[in-house]
């Protein structure tokens, strides 16, 4: 049973998913080794993930461990079509299609429940919370009106979850402090092997790659505003920087603040910025960080993307209910006209530009995040009897393999520490 486009498009989504598969060595590693052991024998896993070709390299590897497995999408516009066929055709069973409503999104989240999971693999928490949303007061938050009844029924098979963004985390620790998380979750996101090259390089480079893709902006001489400076904020600045932008940032944290001030951007509050750039990038991870009060501000042909994980970033309402008239003026791009003449511009409904408009993160370091996931979902099946119902950050030793190996894939040898110096470090009584 599957729920997908076309699979005819399964060809075309081999030859993607090989050619991504030559540059993730890490997580090719893994596969070989999960053929070889099957750590994960007739586990079953629900996997809710970005459905690239990255993500079927990941589900190929679980699947070489010997688990059962269920793909859904975890955003209505991220779904590569020719990805869930190919999938189809290697025996998994995938619900997503792009461009599926949020009803039917919620339905295919539903449908890989069915399978009654060991292990959930998360993007944005969406299946957790549906789990859970009985006893979890933020599930309401994000849509009350295609609420499931929850699956308290489902928790005692759940050995454990990953969740693999940050957004999702923030989510998993909310659901901790209520104290009615249910089952063991790793927050793969916050592993550094994830973290500083995913959400830095990764959503750097695809979030511009997003917006030209829709667009054709030329970044140089412009001024662009980026809407938060967490990982994937100071990744898109840095970019944009790199392509000649005048960046300027938009940020509440007093620290993140004063680093991208020496990072040397210029630093302001979101209605001044609003009143100066050309393209706006929120990847704040929160609710109307642009609204109304800045749209009044912005200049004729202003553009926003979001590249955070929900399209709560940019208030839609706020846009729709102050324009004069929407249109569609290209693929990806809708038009709103204010009552003064202004245009705005919204890509992607305001969805992640960089998997709505462009292919997501390059797979080299999505081969990183991917032997997080993989090597922290063998790490729950092996510990389910000692994990609790916690959030947990990866293990250190995950995070250093993976390293290491990719190290190693890269052919990059790194100097060691001498015998003198691991003791120095691990004394106190030398001083100067
Ligand atoms: N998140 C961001 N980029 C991605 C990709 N290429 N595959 C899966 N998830 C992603």
């Amino acid at each position: 049973m599957s729920y997908i486009k076309d699979i005819k498009l399964a060809d075309e989504g081999k030859k993607r998913i090989a050619w991504a598969e030559r540059n993730m060595p890490v997580l090719s590693s893994i596969k070989k080794e999960f053929e070889r052991d099957k750590p994960l024998k007739d586990v079953k896993v629900a996997a809710c993930l970005h459905v690239t070709v990255e993500t079927a390299n990941l589900i190929l590897a679980l699947k070489a461990g010997g688990a059962k497995i269920r793909l859904a999408g975890s955003n209505p516009l991220s779904t590569q079509d020719d990805v869930s066929a190919a999938l189809v055709e290697e025996g998994v069973e995938v619900f997503a299609i792009r461009g599926e409503n949020d009803k039917e999104y919620y339905e295919c989240i539903e449908k890989i429940l069915t399978m009654e999971p060991n292990v959930i693999l998360d993007d944005g928490s969406d299946t957790i919370a549906t789990v859970h949303s009985k006893s979890s007061k933020i599930f309401d938050f994000w849509d009350p009106t295609t609420k499931s009844s929850g699956h308290e029924e489902l928790i005692d098979g759940i050995f454990g979850a990953c969740e693999e963004t940050t957004t999702g985390v923030v989510r998993l620790r909310a659901l901790e402090k209520d104290n009615a998380l249910k089952f063991p979750v790793i927050a793969v996101n916050d592993a550094k092997t994830k973290m500083m090259f995913d959400n830095r390089y990764g959503t750097g480079q695809s979030a511009l790659h997003g917006i030209m893709n829709a667009t054709n902006f030329l970044f140089a001489g412009k001024d662009v505003v980026i809407i938060g400076y967490g990982w994937c904020g100071r990744g898109i600045a840095s970019r944009a920087r790199g392509l000649g932008s005048n960046v300027i940032v938009v940020e509440t944290d007093p620290t993140k603040s004063l680093e991208a001030s020496m990072d040397g951007f210029r630093v302001m509050p979101m209605l001044e910025a609003a009143k100066i750039g050309d393209l706006f990038i929120t990847a704040a991870g929160d609710i109307s960080v642009v609204r109304r009060e800045h749209f009044e501000e912005m200049k004729d042909g202003a553009i926003l993307a979001n590249s955070g994980h929900f399209n709560v970033e940019i208030d839609i309402e706020d846009l729709e209910e102050m324009a004069v008239s929407v249109s569609e003026a290209k693929e990806n791009v809708m038009e709103y006209k204010l009552e003064d003449g202004r245009r705005l511009y919204l890509l992607a409904e305001g969805r992640l530009v960089n998997l709505s408009c462009a292919y997501g993160h390059p797979s080299e370091v999505m081969d990183m995040s991917f032997a997080d996931q993989a090597l922290s979902v063998k790490y729950i099946v092996e510990n389910k009897e000692k994990l609790e119902n916690k959030v947990y950050s990866v293990p250190k030793e995950i995070d250093d393999e993976v390293a290491t190996r990719k190290l190693e894939a890269m052919g990059i040898e790194i100097e060691r520490l001498t015998e003198e110096q691991v003791k120095y470090l691990n004394s106190w009584e030398m001083g100067t």
